[in-house]
């Protein structure tokens, strides 16, 4: 049993990373079982599912869509506010009574950010002996060995390193589509905002070398792939830890010459970001004009308790000159509320910038305090009842804006990426204009993995309506 160590993880060791080959596991232990997996938190999450499914699938396990009829279910879990953490134990009790009731032998496992906090797994060893395997995020290619130990002892495991692991290339990997890829670039995060929980669960920062990036962006776009994201917690830090010369402007330039339709990444720190990348990102037509900048709060005092390291001059500088440089450019931001020593006065700098900045849209959050990060034991805590009437004022100021950045779209043609039909119209397809708003096309299925002109018709706060047009 391997238990994870809140203290050893903030220690870093990036000078002992490794890039290592996948080691497949000859044992077909899964054939004729079927598998479940759900997945919480980031995109970096879902792309990890993306390979718990393929490793899965290389042993013999097929897919199924609801856990009763599941052989083994994972949890890929998120640990980044509290209402992450009562989702998966409220779903571990639905599992708990099918163990108890239609299906003794099931398996059930924690992957993901959760299966890394120390107080998590102390809980999962006093309350929860049915939950079969605990992985953590940095030994996720030992998935299968972990799980055959389960199978062949019927002994609970838990190992979850508390250091990083190594790189490991060319882990089997399921997409869920086919016409859009996610691709990791750094792993890990370096920057230990006080709030944040990522950068314990994560480990260091850790950049993939540019050539596995670029063979991996090749073999997508000549599998028929459209678009790729490139994902990190901070991808402006990508390639700090292993070059001299060569960063996040260098490596979207290259990826941009491979010829693939459409190019994305999240997420982007403020601080990391150059004015080298906002050229790189204006000049290069296949990079899409659609950037996520964490604002967190609009006043200086709180991003210092944060430990953000830029003022909200030093973001509106660069918010500016995103604006200014990349043609049509939506921008989207993430804002907690209710930070330890908020007030009114901090709180109003933030709905200020908001609206000086007319954000395309606003993920908003209420602080939640993360066991052992810094911000959890700052005493100056601000009210559930005081932060929940915050974020109801914070989101009708920004959906005022989504709004607004969506109406001037009517009437414009643009080009969509259709991905599926639509959730809402089975008659309609949906897919994303290239600064990233969904939109519900009246169209034809076949329409679906093809970038085509639409026309927008109608526009509300969080998607818009088009129609198909045959140019
Ligand atoms: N790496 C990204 C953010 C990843 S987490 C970045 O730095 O921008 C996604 C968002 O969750 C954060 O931007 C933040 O707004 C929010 N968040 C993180 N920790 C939180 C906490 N303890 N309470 C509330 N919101 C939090
Ligand atoms: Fe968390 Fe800050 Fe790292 Fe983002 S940059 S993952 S908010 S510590
Ligand atoms: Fe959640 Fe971990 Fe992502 S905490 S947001 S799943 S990195």
């Amino acid at each position: 049993m391997k238990k994870p160590n809140m203290i050893e993880a903030k220690k870093r060791h990036t000078n002992n990373t490794k890039v290592l080959e996948y080691e497949s596991v000859q044992n077909k232990f899964g054939k004729n079982k079927k598998y479940f997996v759900r997945t919480y938190g980031c995109q970096m999450n879902e792309h990890d599912s993306e390979k718990i499914c393929g490793m899965l699938e290389s042993v013999g396990y097929k897919r199924t869509d609801t856990v009763e009829s599941a052989d083994i279910v994972i949890l890929n879990t998120c640990a980044i506010r509290e209402n992450a953490h009562d989702k998966v134990f409220g779903f571990l009790g639905v599992l708990k009574h099918i163990k108890d009731t239609t299906n003794k032998d099931l398996l059930v496992g924690i992957c993901g950010c959760m299966a890394q906090e120390e107080v998590v797994v102390n809980e999962i060893l006093k309350k929860y002996s049915y939950v079969d395997f605990v992985c953590g995020t940095h030994n996720l290619d030992n998935l299968l060995n972990i799980i055959l130990k389960e199978i062949e002892t019927h002994k609970q495991q838990i190992e979850v390193l508390s250091y990083e692991g190594d790189i490991i290339e060319n882990i089997p990997v399921i997409r869920e589509s086919k016409y859009s890829a996610w691709v990791d670039i750094i792993y890990g995060c370096d920057k230990f905002c006080t709030y944040c929980i990522v950068p314990y669960t994560r480990g260091s920062q850790r950049s993939r070398t540019k050539e596995s990036i670029i063979e991996e962006v090749k073999k997508l776009k000549s599998s028929g792939y459209k678009e790729v994201t490139l994902l990190g917690q901070n991808v402006n830090a990508y390639g700090k830890d292993i070059y001299d010369d060569y960063n996040l402007a260098n490596l979207l330039s290259d990826v941009s010459d491979i010829g693939i339709e459409r190019i994305r990444f999240v997420t982007s720190h403020p601080w990391d970001f150059t004015d080298e990348m906002v050229d790189v990102i204006a000049s290069h037509d296949n990079i899409m004009p659609y950037i996520h900048l964490p604002l967190q709060s609009g006043s200086n005092k709180i991003l210092k308790l944060m430990n953000r390291r830029y003022t909200k001059e030093e973001y509106l500088k660069l918010y500016n000159s995103i604006r200014t440089k990349v043609k049509n450019a939506s921008i989207t931001t993430d804002i907690i509320v209710g930070f330890p020593g908020e007030s009114e006065e901090d709180f109003n700098d933030t709905l200020d910038l908001v609206n000086e900045c007319k954000f395309d849209g606003a993920f908003t959050f209420a602080f939640s305090p993360r066991e052992n990060t810094p911000a959890a034991l700052m005493k100056e805590t601000v009210s559930e009842e005081v932060k929940m009437d915050r974020l109801h004022r914070l989101n009708e100021v920004v959906n005022k804006y989504s709004n607004e950045a969506n109406r001037k779209m009517k009437d414009t043609i643009v080009k969509c990426l259709v991905v599926s039909l639509s959730d809402k119209d089975k008659n309609k397809v949906c897919g994303y204009t290239e600064n990233m708003k969904l939109v519900n096309i009246k169209g034809d299925k076949s329409l679906i993995g093809q970038i085509v002109d639409v026309k927008i018709t109608d526009t509300k706060s969080f998607s818009l309506d088009g129609e198909y047009i045959k140019m």
